[in-house]
C-alpha cells in the first residue's frame, strides 16, 4: 500500500485554505492509504516563538486536525519534535543539498523580502526539513496545496541524489497530490493573492471563526464596481469570489451568480451574503468538534502519545537503514 505523509506548520489556526488546500484530501486518503498526518513544529521554530505559544499552537492544530475528520484509529496522526528521527535524516540531508538551489526556492526569496531582519539557516533549510518528513516513511503522496508544488520537486531531488550518491534505489520518489488531479491556490478575501497566515486577519476565513465574524469577513471583501460589458473578463479580486464560491457552494449557486455577472445584473452583496451563509455551512461541523475536542485534554494526550509510537516505529526503521547504506558501523 502507498504512503502518505502531510503537515501543516504550528503557526496558528486553521483557514479554508489549508482545508481545501490539503486538509479534505488527507480526510479522504485515510481510508485507501497508509497515512502519516503531522504537525510541523520544528519548521515553526523559524519564526521563533515563545515557548508558551509554541505548545498552545500544536494543541490548536491537534485539535482542528481531529475536528476536520482526521481519524486517530485509521490514519498515524503525531506532532513532529516527538520523533527526533526526523532531525536526525535532516541532518544527514543537508549534506547534499546546495546553497545555490535552497536560495534559489520561491519560499526562501520570499521569506527574505518579508522578514529582511529574521534570514535564519533554518529557512534556508526548511525544503530540506520537509524533504526529511516525507522521505522518514518513504512517503510517494503528499496532499497539499499548490504553494508547496515547489518543495516537492525539491524532497524529489533529494531523494534522487541520495539514491545516487549510494548506488540504491532507497527512496521512493514523492509528489503532490489532490484528488482532482489539480493541486489547488484558495484565494484570500483582500483580493490580491491567495489565503494565508502571515496576509493578515480579514484575508482568512478560519474554521474556527464564528458565524457573525465569518459574515463580517466576507461583506468586507474586495470587489470592484461591477461588470459593464456583457461576458466581461473577472478582475482578480472578483474571480476570487467566484473560486471561493466554488468550493462552499453549490454547482448551481456558482452559476446563478456566474450568469448574473456575465448579464451584468449581478449585486455582490447578495453574492457575498450567499457566500459566506455557504461558508457557515460547510464549516460548522468542524466548529461543533473543535469545541468539543477543545475540553478533553486526556483524549488529546492520548492521541498524540498513540500517534508518536506509530510515527517513530516507522521512521526508526528508516533511520536504521539510512545509517547502514551511509555507512556507519558498530564497533
Ligand atoms: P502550511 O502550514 O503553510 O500550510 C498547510 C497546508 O495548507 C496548504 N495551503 C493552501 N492550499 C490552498 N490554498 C491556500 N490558500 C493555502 N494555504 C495553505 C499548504 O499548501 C499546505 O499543504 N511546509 C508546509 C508544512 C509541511 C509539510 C511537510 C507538508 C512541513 N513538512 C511535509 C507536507 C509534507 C507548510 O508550510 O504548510
Amino acid at each position: 500500500m502507498e504512503t502518505v505523509v502531510s503537515g501543516i506548520r504550528s503557526t496558528g489556526k486553521l483557514h479554508l485554505g489549508n482545508y481545501y488546500g490539503a486538509v479534505k484530501n488527507f480526510v479522504q486518503m485515510q481510508h485507501e492509504f497508509n497515512c502519516f498526518f503531522f504537525i510541523a513544529d520544528y519548521h515553526s521554530l523559524t519564526t521563533h516563538p515563545t515557548p508558551s505559544d509554541l505548545h498552545g499552537n500544536v494543541k490548536q492544530v491537534l485539535i482542528e486536525y481531529l475536528a476536520a475528520g482526521i481519524d486517530p484509529e485509521k490514519a498515524t496522526i503525531y506532532v513532529q519534535s516527538d520523533v527526533p528521527e526526523i532531525a536526525e535524516l535532516y541532518l544527514y540531508l543537508n549534506m547534499n543539498a546546495y546553497m545555490g538551489e535552497l536560495e534559489r526556492s520561491a519560499s526562501f526569496k520570499d521569506k527574505v523580502r518579508s522578514h529582511p531582519d529574521n534570514v535564519n539557516a533554518g529557512l534556508l533549510t526548511y525544503p530540506v526539513l520537509m524533504a526529511a518528513d516525507i522521505l522518514i516513511h518513504k512517503a510517494t503522496k503528499v496532499p497539499v496545496g499548490k504553494d508547496q508544488e515547489q518543495h516537492l520537486e525539491m524532497a524529489r531531488t533529494f531523494a534522487n541524489r541520495f539514491n545516487r550518491l549510494y548506488s540504491n534505489e532507497y527512496f521512493p520518489e514523492p509528489y503532490a497530490f489532490n484528488f482532482s488531479n489539480n493541486l489547488v491556490k484558495i484565494p484570500g478575501l483582500d483580493g490580491k493573492g491567495k489565503m494565508g497566515k502571515s496576509e493578515g486577519e480579514a484575508n482568512a476565513v478560519y474554521l474556527s471563526d464564528s458565524p457573525e465574524v465569518i459574515r463580517k469577513k466576507v461583506m468586507r471583501a474586495v470587489t470592484d464596481a461591477g461588470p459593464t460589458v456583457e461576458n466581461q473578463e473577472k478582475p482578480e479580486a472578483v474571480k476570487n469570489l467566484f473560486d471561493l464560491m466554488n468550493v462552499v457552494s453549490s454547482a448551481d449557486t456558482l452559476q446563478h451568480f456566474d450568469q448574473l455577472y456575465n448579464s451584468c445584473q449581478i449585486r455582490y452583496g447578495d453574492m457575498k451574503k450567499q457566500l459566506s451563509e455557504d461558508m457557515i455551512i460547510a464549516t460548522e461541523p468542524m466548529r461543533q468538534r473543535i469545541n468539543d475536542i477543545a475540553g478533553d485534554s486526556s483524549y488529546l494526550r492520548q492521541v498524540a502519545r498513540h500517534g508518536a509510537l506509530k510515527a517513530r516505529e516507522s521512521a526508526s526503521k528508516t533511520i536504521k537503514e539510512v545509517r547502514e547504506i551511509i555507512g556507519f558501523r558498530n564497533f
